[in-house]
């Protein structure tokens, strides 16, 4: 993959962006960086354990400092970020500002739902189903405003998605 060319994996929870990350860096043989395991490195504690400590807002302010860290200091070509990061806009114009390329990788609900379900990753915002359904809707606005958006049909594995991802950044 050309140096200068970086891609961030954006979407909902439970969509499979830490996943189609993994199979993009191996298929392009480049560095990866997962946003949510970079800010439980750099501060010693769980998501889970920011949020019910400190709050969203304290964690939406680590999360930022962190993007801007991996942005400026880490050489990884691929990012894969948390569900609510390409909300924040000062997150999305750092983004933009670094020339990194956002995808956005969509599914239905119950998909993201299912995955969810099954695993084992805390996820503070996705207690329950009713809430969960209201912020996949209120996200789609921001989700939209990504470069490129990829629709996961179902029956795709997470390694489809990033081999057909591959196929069009050499397209
Ligand atoms: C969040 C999504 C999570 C994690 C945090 C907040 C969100 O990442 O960053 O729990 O606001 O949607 P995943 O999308 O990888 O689950």
């Amino acid at each position: 993959m050309e140096k200068h060319k970086r891609i961030a994996l954006t979407g909902f929870m439970g969509v499979g962006k830490s996943s189609v990350a993994r199979h993009l860096s191996r298929i392009l043989v480049c560095k990866r960086i997962d946003l949510d395991h970079y800010i439980e490195r750099v501060t010693g504690r769980s998501i889970e354990e920011i949020f019910a400590a400190d709050g969203e807002a304290a964690y939406r302010q680590i999360e930022s400092d962190c993007l801007s860290s991996v942005l400026s200091g880490e050489d990884a070509a691929i990012l894969s970020l948390g569900g609510g990061t390409w909300t924040i806009e000062m997150n999305r114009e750092m983004l933009r500002e670094r020339g990194v390329t956002t995808i956005w990788l969509e599914s239905s609900f119950e998909h993201c739902w299912q995955n969810i379900r099954r695993s084992r990753k805390r996820r503070p915002l996705a207690q329950n189903k009713d809430a969960a359904l209201r912020l996949f809707e209120e996200r789609r606005s921001f989700y939209c405003l990504a470069d490129w958006h990829f629709i996961i049909r179902p029956g795709l594995s997470s390694f489809d998605v990033a081999r057909l991802i591959a196929d069009e950044i050499f397209a």
